[in-house]
C-alpha cells in the first residue's frame, strides 16, 4: 500500500532548469575578479547557498576578500541572476514536472516546495506555477542549509504530515542527505552514480508515476 502523503520538491534542477542562469552569473562575476571556472566546478554548486557558493568561488580563483567585500559580490550576482530569471517563462518548467505535481494533488498528496533559494518565489511566479505547491519553504525561511534536513522538516511540519509519510525530489547530493538525515524518503533527478544515496534514481519528473513512490 502506498503510504506516501506529501511530496517536497527541490526546485533548481528538479522543476526548473535555473543551473545555467546561476552558472552564467558566477563566471560572469569569477571574470570580473581575474579568473574562470569550469561547468564541472559548478556542479559543486548545486543546492549550495549563496554565500557558500562564493566562497567555494573565490577558494577555486585563490582571492581572499572580507567579509563586507563578500556581501558586495553576492548581491552583484544575485542582481544579474535577479535580471536573467525576470526573463523566465512557462515554457521553462522541466518536462513532466508541472504533470506530476498535478498528478500527485489529485490522488491528494500533499506538495512542498522545499529550496535554498531566496529567489523561489519569483521563479514560481515567473514560470507561472506557485499554485501547485501547498505550501513554500525557500532559502529566506532556513537558518541551515542542505545536507542539513531543516528545509524538508519545516515543509513537512507545515504541511502537517510526519517525516516518514514524506518523498522528497532532489537533484543535488546534499539534498539527498538532508531528506534522509529528515526520516523522509529521496527520489533522486539525475545520475544514479552521482545520487546512489537516494532511495530510487529517475531522469527526471517526466520519469514518473504513481506508483513509484
Ligand atoms: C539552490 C541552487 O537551489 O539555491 C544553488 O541549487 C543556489 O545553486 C542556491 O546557490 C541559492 O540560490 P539564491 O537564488 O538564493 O542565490
Ligand atoms: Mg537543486
Amino acid at each position: 500500500m502506498n503510504t506516501i502523503e506529501a511530496c517536497i520538491f527541490d526546485l533548481d534542477g528538479v522543476i526548473v532548469d535555473t543551473a545555467v542562469y546561476h552558472y552564467k552569473a558566477w563566471k560572469r562575476l569569477a571574470n570580473e575578479l581575474g579568473f574562470d571556472f569550469t561547468e564541472e566546478d559548478n556542479e559543486k554548486l548545486k543546492g549550495v547557498s549563496r554565500m557558500a557558493s562564493l566562497n567555494l568561488i573565490l577558494g577555486w580563483g585563490g582571492v581572499t576578500k572580507t567579509d563586507a567585500e563578500k556581501e558586495e559580490l553576492a548581491t552583484r550576482k544575485n542582481d544579474w541572476y535577479v535580471d536573467m530569471i525576470n526573463k523566465m517563462t512557462p515554457g521553462e518548467v522541466l518536462p513532466g514536472a508541472k504533470e506530476f505535481v498535478e498528478l500527485c494533488k489529485s490522488d491528494g498528496i500533499k506538495t512542498a516546495l522545499g529550496s535554498a533559494s531566496k529567489n523561489s518565489m519569483t521563479i514560481l511566479e515567473k514560470v507561472d506555477i506557485t499554485h501547485l505547491f501547498d505550501v513554500v519553504i525557500d532559502g529566506n525561511k532556513v537558518s541551515k542549509a542542505k545536507p542539513d534536513p531543516e528545509v524538508f522538516l519545516k515543509g513537512a511540519e507545515a504541511l502537517g504530515i510526519e517525516p516518514q509519510y514524506c518523498v522528497v525530489f532532489e537533484d543535488a547530493i546534499a539534498g539527498i542527505e538532508a531528506a534522509k538525515a529528515g526520516g523522509m524518503k529521496a527520489i533522486g533527478i539525475g545520475d544514479p552514480k552521482v545520487l546512489h544515496e537516494a532511495d530510487l534514481v529517475v531522469s527526471g519528473l517526466n520519469e514518473m508515476t504513481l506508483d513509484k513512490l
